[in-house]
């Protein structure tokens, strides 16, 4: 056990607000391990910003009738607002359009280039002729080949779970016209997740067996089995950080290559601010990463991530990724389009003064190891007979 603990949070993607169940499943139990270890005496960093890049940003924006940038600087401030009314202790809580961002994950990108870790490949990839614009990822639904979800994403199947690519879609449509993309040549630079297999069997599967929780070993594993393939780590897209090459105009860094790179940055900044090196944290045998996820976040973070720092050569590798599971609200899946949750900026407002009784509900009925259902009749109950009836009582008889 280090004595130094680099603690992170999921980036909550910018283009909404948090609810409970990304405080259930994220945010509340990695700010109360953060707490414990700066109780322990461990030399803390807990780190978290907005994820400001990528479609679901662009796709709020143009729903909205709004620029990229607006939609996160109205969100960004949103969230920061409701994690610092809620109490959660970060260190820093930046953004990924901070110019130290473009900046590491940029340098973070040459050195791989130089490295000679990438594949360049030419590929087609889905075009909407009416937009004039490639598809990449969620600009793209379609019907998943694993479960059928006609709603599939073109990265990912919510339903199933399964990452995809947008060409394994059937009957793929364009979100921005719906209609039915055509094919276009274009190049990207590839990460060949192949080659990692054997660091990845050798570092998870074998060493990791007793320590992480089954959920993350279990998918890791399952992937693993199945085999990875070259995964695309820039896109053509118009909003995100520049591939940082000539001859790369039009071209963007994938937003899961530039995100977790955020951890990095963001570390950078508060350390400049709090007179630390960042390199103790993120480049030192003495200290233990620790990423808090939920559970649609493990390939990201157990597979592509350390395999880029793998490829970097100068990183630790985490020590271990805690994924929860889901909250439910009422027996209903939490969904943003359906507004159905409890938005943590709302709860603050309509509840004054009463952050730590929903934080001991949250926490109390969190998500570690199966889906978990969040209900106001429940709420009541650990007001009302836990925290007032139990805990009020005790404390008023120790005080008596
Ligand atoms: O799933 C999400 O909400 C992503 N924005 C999480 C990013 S975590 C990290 F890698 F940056
Ligand atoms: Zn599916």
């Amino acid at each position: 056990m280090s004595n130094r603990k680099m603690i992170t949070a999921a980036l909550p993607y910018a283009n909404g607000p948090v609810h409970i169940g990304h405080l259930a499943g994220v945010y509340i139990p990695a700010d109360v391990y953060a707490r414990f270890q700066r109780r322990l005496g461990k030399d803390v960093a807990f780190i978290c910003g907005s994820d400001e890049h990528g479609i679901p940003i662009t796709i709020r924006a143009k729903k909205e009738g709004v620029t990229p940038q607006d939609i996160v600087d109205k969100y960004h401030e949103i969230i920061k607002k409701s994690f610092s009314d809620l109490g959660i202790s970060f260190d820093e809580y930046s953004r990924t359009t901070s110019p130290k961002h473009y900046e590491t994950s940029q340098d973070f990108f040459k050195v791989l280039y130089e490295k000679g870790k990438f594949t360049e490949e030419m590929s087609e990839q889905y075009f909407d002729k009416q937009a004039g614009e490639f598809l990449a990822d969620r600009y793209i639904v379609g019907t998943c080949p694993n479960c059928g979800n006609e709603n599939a994403y073109g990265d990912q199947c919510e339903k199933c779970g399964t990452t995809l690519s947008p060409s394994e879609l059937i009957n793929p449509k364009s979100m921005l016209s719906g209609n039915v993309p055509i094919l276009k040549d274009t190049k990207n630079w590839y990460l060949p997740l192949n080659e990692y297999e054997d660091f990845l069997n050798e570092w998870i599967i074998e060493g990791h067996k007793d320590d992480w929780k089954p959920n993350v070993y279990g998918q890791v594993k399952s992937w693993l089995n199945d085999g990875l393939k070259p995964r695309a780590m820039t896109r053509d897209l118009n909003w995100g950080v520049p591939v940082p090459l000539p001859n790369a105009e039009g071209k963007v860094l994938y937003v899961w290559f530039d995100a977790p790179i955020g951890y990095i940055s963001f570390t950078k900044e508060w350390a400049e601010k709090n007179g630390k090196n960042w390199k103790d944290y993120w480049q030192s045998e003495e200290s233990d990463l620790i990423h808090f996820i939920g559970k649609d976040n493990i390939v990201f973070h157990c597979i592509i991530f350390p395999s880029m720092m793998k490829a970097h050569g100068d990183y630790i590798m985490p020590k271990n990724v805690p994924a929860f599971e889901f909250l439910n609200l009422e027996n209903d899946k939490i969904s943003t389009s359906r507004n159905w949750a409890v938005w943590a900026h709302e709860y603050v407002e309509d509840f004054p003064g009463q952050q730590d009784v929903l934080r001991y509900a949250l926490l109390s009925s969190a998500p570690e190891t199966k889906d978990n259902n969040f209900t106001w009749k429940d709420f009541q109950t650990k007001n009302n007979s836990e925290l007032v009836g139990i805990f009020g009582n005790f404390i008023n008889r120790v005080a008596v």
